[in-house]
């Protein structure tokens, strides 16, 4: 009997809590698969007490995280603390004492990645991360090593769980935005700060490990285009609805021409497209390979088992390769690190797509002129046009446009114009559509 890898683990909160159930649960099937079993001997929690609660007492437990990787009986650490500052630190320290890592801290890869990779590539340890982009589904290792033959041309994904539990709910339930979100808080998906979802920050930290993965680039994760959905509107997923389409935060990364596309942002995507269909906390990804075409991963994007299944294959995979030569390892980032691109991620002025805006016009005769004039004079073409009548006793009304795609700097000039005509009140809604096209 071969003899177990310990495990120090860092945090039992959501995701540290379902790590220690499911491996304890499983604990003879994944010996099967690890070949050896695989053994949590030490946890860090803040809270002491509940972390007792949880392990029953069958383990050591601290506040001392330090103390955790600083053991020298411990092989992997697995962090599950969240934040950057001293999660990272735990990190560098555990890599510097030659220890294994696992991470679902998306945020703290997409910052602090390339110190951390290049730290881990210095010492011969591995860094796994499966569990930091969309939770449970095995994304990583999918585009990494099942699609290492292509050129992967773009990935489009709902990617972060919290933001889609929302927009469903207020779809279909047409319950309040500040209601989901707390619901979304107790169920465990929402981040320690909130706004990370709904701004589209956590969704951008896990796009950047995408395309770092994807495009064999270099962490830069100033240069993700960050949008939320706190300025979306029942009116606008109402329209959207009417013409055929979704609303959905979606993560895009793109390589064109000049450069590779990185963006969050509200999405108006076709209702037909499966990828639209996809609702509550559940995740999805679409990934476009050359050789393969389209391929489509689905599944829960958070909650405390979900994750603890992407964490634990980390630490199948970790114990299967701790003892191989290092250069015989997948790399962190899918390409060898001297094979890292510097390919520009492009601003997105520069970026193409389809759009939705929403103009609130004066209702007389020559406003639709002005603007298809407008939108003309920049060779922007219209897809789909819906003008509305005005509300009773009113004198405007809403007029919605779909544009075929241009430059996101045509749509900018197009909306400075629009905006600019006596006939048009207030500000010009825009929402990117994606066809998502094979
Ligand atoms: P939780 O807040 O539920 O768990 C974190 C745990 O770590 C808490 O018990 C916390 O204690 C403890 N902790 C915090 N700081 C310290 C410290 N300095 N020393 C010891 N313990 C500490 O977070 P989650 O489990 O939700 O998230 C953990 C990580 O996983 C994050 O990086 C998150 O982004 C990521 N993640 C989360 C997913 C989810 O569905 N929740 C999915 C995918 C990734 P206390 O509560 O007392 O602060
Ligand atoms: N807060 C994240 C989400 C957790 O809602 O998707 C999973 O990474």
């Amino acid at each position: 009997m071969m003899k177990p890898i310990n495990v120090g683990l860092l945090g039992i909160g959501t995701v540290g809590g379902g790590t220690w159930t499911v491996l304890t649960r499983n604990q003879e099937e994944i010996k099967r698969r690890a070949g050896r079993p695989i053994s949590i001997v030490k946890v860090a929690d803040k809270d002491v007490a509940r972390a007792q609660q949880v392990t029953g007492g069958t383990v050591a437990v601290t506040d001392d995280a330090m103390s955790v990787v600083s053991d020298p009986d411990v092989d992997i650490v697995v962090e599950l603390i969240g934040g950057t500052t001293l999660a990272k630190q735990l990190v560098l320290q555990a890599i510097e004492n030659g220890k294994h890592v696992v991470t679902a801290n998306k945020a703290l890869l997409a910052l602090h990645g390339n110190e951390i990779f290049a730290a881990a590539q210095k010492k011969g340890v591995i860094v796994a991360f499966e569990a930091a982009v969309a939770g449970g589904i095995p994304i990583i290792k999918a585009v990494r090593e099942g699609l290492s033959a292509n050129r992967i041309e773009w990935i489009a994904g709902i990617i972060n769980g919290t933001t889609n539990f929302i927009l469903t709910e207020m779809r279909e339930k047409g319950l309040a935005f500040a209601d989901v979100l707390q619901q979304a808080q107790k169920l465990g998906y929402a981040e320690a700060d909130p706004t990370f979802d709904v701004e589209g920050i956590d969704a951008a930290h896990k796009l950047m490990i995408l395309a770092a993965i994807a495009f064999g680039i270099p962490m830069q994760f100033d240069k993700v285009y960050t949008e939320g959905i706190t300025r979306l509107t029942r009116e606008d997923i109402g329209y959207a609805e009417q013409l055929g389409y979704r609303v959905k935060l979606l993560g895009i990364t793109k390589r064109s021409e000049n450069g590779v596309e990185m963006r969050v942002h509200p999405t108006l995507i076709p209702e037909k497209r499966l990828i639209a269909n996809v609702n509550g906390a559940m995740n999805a990804v679409l990934v476009k390979g050359d050789a393969v075409g389209p391929t489509l991963f689905y599944g829960a994007g958070a909650g405390a088992e979900p994750t603890a299944s992407a964490v634990i294959a980390d630490l199948v995979d970790v114990t299967r390769m701790a003892t191989a030569d290092p250069h015989q390892r997948v790399p962190h980032l899918a390409f060898q690190p001297d094979q890292l691109s510097d390919l520009p991620i492009l601003p997105i002025s520069e970026v193409s797509s389809a759009y939705y805006l929403r103009l609130r016009a004066v209702d007389k005769p020559g406003v639709l002129a002005d603007v298809t004039r407008i939108l003309g004079d920049l060779a922007i073409s219209i897809d789909a046009m819906v003008q509305k009548e005005p509300a009773e006793g009113e004198t405007e009304a809403d007029i919605v446009l779909l544009t075929h795609i241009t430059l996101e700097k045509n749509i900018d000039c197009a909306i400075a114009g629009l905006e600019a005509l006596a006939s048009i009140s207030g500000k010009i809604k825009r929402i990117r559509v994606e066809h998502l096209h094979g």
